[in-house]
């Protein structure tokens, strides 16, 4: 098997970044599909803790050739940023170890002043972006007057660039935001011209090239299935593909190499979301800050990118058997099972209720989850402590009938779990 998708079955933050991780080591090429600075992707390693937002997490081994896709939008000052980071933690970030798209997108200060100024006027209706650009990139692309990446190499890059900076000005200014200053703009891009250069590459092709080889090939989604611009809970939904088929235009791979695809869909132990929009099974108060943390952990349910408390609840079944049919998935990763130790109690929502009649699956997609009432099964919890346990059999018996109970309802088995932020805090189900 060459190709092993990694998916988020929730709303993002399911801890992909780590389960990429732990496949990179044994992967040739861990390419990203989607998204741009908006994700969050965070690896323990030893004391050191790794917060990616554009850059593949397996980079952090010395092996996989690290692709951002052409399904991206990078925003350069965090691309160089994150570069700047992973060199000084002693980490080769050479052309030969991260290939950049020709045909990923360009974020600017322009985007994100728009991405800003129209949260604003959306007013008690916004969607709770991140703020960083996404969605007027993924416009401009839709539009046909986007900013790729091999437009740095052509001559006509400045005036290019100078003329976006001016119809992002017009609409800023109907807007009544401030605008942008377009010097500025040209010269920060001078540099990043500059130093992203020698990344560029038509990835399409290596890819190609490497699964020939016979290379493995990890892809790492962003963000999760229930933000999918076609699939998720839209309109709060980001703006790109994140889900598994998302893999074959945003990396421009053929779909011929699905065939024998292994698609991992990594799951919370419980359901959080960031930003508007509907979720069922959410908890408030006492419970709800049990599930979150206090903010004083790293791994306590606040944003990655934005800082922002995640919204907390149960997990929800219906929700991720559907994630399970968007994506195909063939397996599913557990994360943050230790989360739940000291709980008396586990909900686990396993159908919804819309008047007198009840459903485990979905129709019509996730876009009006705000009309159901979930009906919850109830499990024992327990009380210890998962972060030293390696073996599936020393789980805790409480802790296998829950993850039994999500790999039945799925219909998909769980191949592992993590039970703590340090790397080898994992449990497989062998
Ligand atoms: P955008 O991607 O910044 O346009 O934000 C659209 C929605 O997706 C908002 O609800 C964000 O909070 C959410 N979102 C975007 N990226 C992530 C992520 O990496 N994790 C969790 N939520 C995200």
């Amino acid at each position: 098997m060459s190709l092993q998708i990694i998916v988020g079955t929730q709303w993002g933050d399911e801890g992909k970044g780590r389960i990429v991780d732990w496949f990179a080591s044994t992967s040739d090429v861990v390419a990203r599909y989607n998204g741009g600075d908006n994700a969050g992707h965070s690896v323990t390693v030893g004391p050191k803790l790794f917060k990616l937002h554009l850059v593949p997490s397996g980079i952090i081994h010395p092996k996989p050739v690290a692709v951002l896709g052409n399904g991206m939008v990078i925003n350069p000052k965090s691309l160089l940023d994150e570069l700047d980071m992973l060199k000084n933690a002693g980490i080769d970030i050479g052309p030969q170890r991260l290939r950049i798209s020709h045909a990923a997108h360009l974020i600017t200060s322009g985007h994100q002043s728009l991405d800003k100024a129209q949260e604003t006027a959306r007013g008690k209706g916004n969607i709770g972006t991140t703020g960083r650009g996404i969605g007027p990139a993924y416009t401009d692309k839709a539009t046909r007057r986007g900013l790729r990446v091999a437009d740095m190499i052509s001559p006509d890059f400045v005036e290019n660039l100078g003329n976006h900076i001016d119809e992002t000005n017009e609409q800023l200014s109907t807007l009544g935001a401030p605008l942008v200053n377009p010097l500025t703009v040209l010269n920060e891009f001078r540099l990043y011209r500059e130093v992203m250069l020698p990344y560029i590459a038509d990835t399409s092709l290596e890819l190609y090239n490497a699964m020939n080889m016979g290379q493995r090939i990890l892809a790492e989604g962003a963000q999760g299935t229930l933000l999918d611009i076609d699939h998720g809970t839209y309109p709060f939904v980001t703006s790109s593909s994140t889900v598994a088929t998302g893999v074959f235009t945003g990396l421009g791979i053929g779909i011929t190499a699905a065939q024998d695809a292994e698609v991992t869909g990594v799951c919370k132990a419980f359901q959080t979301r960031v930003g508007s929009g509907p979720f069922p099974t959410e908890v408030f108060d006492d419970l709800a800050l049990r599930l979150r943390g206090t903010g004083a952990n790293p791994w306590d349910e606040y944003g990655t990118t934005t800082g922002r408390a995640r919204r907390v609840g149960w997990l929800d079944g219906v929700l991720l058997r559907y994630a399970v049919r968007i994506n195909g998935l063939t397996e599913l990763v557990i994360t943050k099972l230790d989360i739940l130790s000291g709980f008396e109690k586990l909900n686990l929502c396993v159908g919804y209720r819309q008047g007198d009649k009840t459903f485990s699956d979905l129709h019509f997609g996730p876009s009006n989850l705000e009309d159901y009432t979930p009906i919850y099964e109830e499990f024992p919890g327990w009380a210890e402590d998962l972060g030293a346990i390696r073996k599936w059999e020393d789980l805790p018996k409480a802790a296998k009938g829950y993850l039994d109970a999500i790999a039945k309802l799925a219909g998909v088995p769980v191949r592992m779990a993590s039970v703590g932020p340090e790397r080898e805090q994992m449990v497989e189900n062998k």
